[in-house]
């Protein structure tokens, strides 16, 4: 499953994309009024800037009228340029606007999805990814990963060929468990990522690693062989 970072935090983005397999960063207006300064079109155009053409930048439109969606996602998919996907809240003018942009070549996200039937709408109408709200779902007594599974069997049912950004992950548990009900994608927080790689016994094992050989050579393999002469041991 594809990892994206839920985040405006311009460091941790620069921190974290160039370093772990990341394929780009997902917004929201949220978002950017908690991590994106006081000018928000500066943060969105740095973000691109920091991951490049190739990676995925996902932002929300905050027009909430047809006609004013449509234009707000046209200026941003021209100054962000390829590879930006326009997030549109399911609704009813959620809806039009995705099947319009998408008519237009404009690669749609349809978050804010607490159903499997607003997913299976969102693909009919052509988006290119949708974005079920995992915690949200299991706030209100619903659940998120048999949601994840029932969208991703709609899509292999109807041949969609629009893709699952699992989003809003309270616990490391959430991802595994998107991942395994068939997800392609999920955005996560910077602490929600690290906990999908950290864990106390293999840092416990690496420190044991470290401290035997530290004890009984003191120098590192590195070391060691610097000393050898390359050419001195073999015959061919
Ligand atoms: O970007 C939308 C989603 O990640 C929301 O997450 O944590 O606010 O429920 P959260």
């Amino acid at each position: 499953m594809k990892i994206l970072l839920d985040t405006a935090n311009l460091e941790k983005i620069r921190e974290y994309v160039d370093s772990f397999p990341i394929v780009g960063v997902t917004t929201n207006p949220t978002i950017l009024t908690r991590e994106g300064g006081s000018d928000p079109v500066d943060t969105l155009i740095r973000i691109r800037q920091v991951l490049g053409k190739d990676r995925e930048l996902h932002v929300q439109l905050t027009e909430t009228t047809y006609k004013k969606m449509i234009e707000e996602a046209y200026i941003i998919t021209r100054i962000l340029g390829d590879n930006t996907y326009i997030k549109v809240p399911v609704s009813d003018v959620g809806l039009k606007v995705t099947k319009k942009l998408t008519e237009d070549g404009i690669n749609v996200t349809q978050t804010a999805i607490l159903t499997a039937t607003q997913a299976m709408l969102a693909a009919e109408a052509g988006a290119k990814y949708v974005a079920p709200y995992v915690s949200r779902l299991d706030n209100i007594m619903g659940d998120g990963i048999s949601t994840i599974a029932d969208i991703s069997e709609i899509f292999v049912n109807g041949g969609y060929e629009t893709k699952i950004l699992a989003a809003s992950f309270k616990t490391a548990k959430q991802v595994l468990d998107t991942a395994l009900a068939g997800a392609e994608t999920a955005t996560v927080s910077v602490d929600i990522f690290k906990k999908l790689y950290e864990h106390p016994i293999t840092s416990s094992s690496i420190d044991g690693f470290t401290n035997d050989w530290t004890n009984t050579y003191g120098d590192t393999l590195l070391e060691l062989f610097k000393k050898v002469n390359p050419n001195s041991h073999f015959g061919y």
